[in-house]
């Protein structure tokens, strides 16, 4: 999976647009993008958007309110019967959060006659303070877990600061430390990251820019708000042919050398880093979804 496109839970229209947009994911929200009194007519919106618009190839999330505002139930009584892949569960605080929720999916599984943990579980990891220092706690908080992402904006409101990116669209300190937590998190869980959203929807070269340090740097995927976004993202995150060969002369050069450590290719030194990255990289070639 490479990129998740965020559309509003009520928006009809939008989801339709979703579905041409080419995202490998859509994210149907419930949460911050739907008002209070839409909120109903949402969760009856992604209802059946979950039952009619399955595509092959394409994985369907919806994003559900926090556990702490009271709506949590009353999402997932309404969507669990739809089958989405995931739910994405924003302001999340650890893995008492996933677990909490994994127990809330369980029972509405059963009541609906699904498998018990077919639903999978992606959580928000980052979104206020607190839950900053809860990023190292997702590790065997349940089975559904499927990855960790990271927000930006209710962050930067939890701390009220003024601004989160600098004047040349950079995250500030504070924002690059979550993201490097989420990084952390995920991989100490062993699950994927997935990049935060990038809100300046039309400047492309900004948005390519995150993606390729995000790519650079272990994410796996990136979060979109805009259709126009996805085709970017697309590109960033699908491997390229130099870097396939590349990860096959690593596994070639280590298959030559039984119980080698380490390996010389053009002059540079490879070990079992390396080696595990090369795999994950054509493991990622070989399962888009
Ligand atoms: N999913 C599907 N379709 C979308 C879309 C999205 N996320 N964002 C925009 N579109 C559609 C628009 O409806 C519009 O359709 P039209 O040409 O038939 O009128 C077309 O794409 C072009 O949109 P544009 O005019 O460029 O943007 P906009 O001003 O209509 O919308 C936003 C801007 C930010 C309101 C919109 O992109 C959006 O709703 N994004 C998702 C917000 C969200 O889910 N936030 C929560 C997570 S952070
Ligand atoms: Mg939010």
């Amino acid at each position: 999976m490479r990129s998740l496109l965020f559309v509003p839970g009520d928006s009809d229209k939008k989801l339709d647009k979703g579905l041409a947009s080419g995202a490998d994911a859509l994210i149907v929200d419930l949460e911050d993008s739907v008002s209070i009194d839409r909120k109903a007519a949402a969760r009856a919106t992604a209802l059946s958007f979950l039952q009619n618009g399955r595509r092959d190839g394409l994985k369907l999330l919806v994003r559900v309110n926090a556990l702490d505002t009271g709506l949590t139930d009353d999402d997932l009584d309404a969507i669990v019967p739809g089958r989405p892949d995931a739910i994405m569960l924003p302001k999340a605080a650890g893995g008492v959060s996933v677990t909490h929720l994994h127990a809330k999916l369980s029972a509405r599984e059963a009541i609906a006659g699904l498998p018990d943990g077919g639903i999978g579980i992606v959580a928000l990891a980052t979104e206020t303070a607190a839950s900053l220092f809860t990023t190292g706690t997702y590790r065997d908080s349940s089975p559904r877990l499927a990855a960790l992402t990271w927000g930006a904006e209710d962050l930067s409101a939890d701390l009220g600061a003024e601004t989160n990116r600098d004047e040349h669209g950079r995250f500030l300190d504070p924002y690059r430390l979550a993201r490097a937590l989420c990084l952390a998190g995920a991989s100490a869980a062993g699950v994927s990251a997935i990049d935060t959203v990038y809100v300046d929807f039309r400047n492309d070269a900004g948005l390519r820019r995150e993606c390729e340090e995000a790519r650079r740097d272990g994410f796996t995927a990136k979060m979109a708000i805009h259709p126009a976004q996805v085709a970017v993202i697309n590109d960033v995150f699908t491997p390229t042919p130099e870097a396939i060969a590349h990860a096959h002369s690593i596994i070639a050069a280590f298959e030559a050398q039984p119980g080698a450590g380490v390996v010389g290719i053009g002059g540079k030194m490879y070990d079992r880093p390396h080696l595990v990255r090369a795999k994950a990289l054509l493991a990622k070639t070989r399962k888009p979804g």
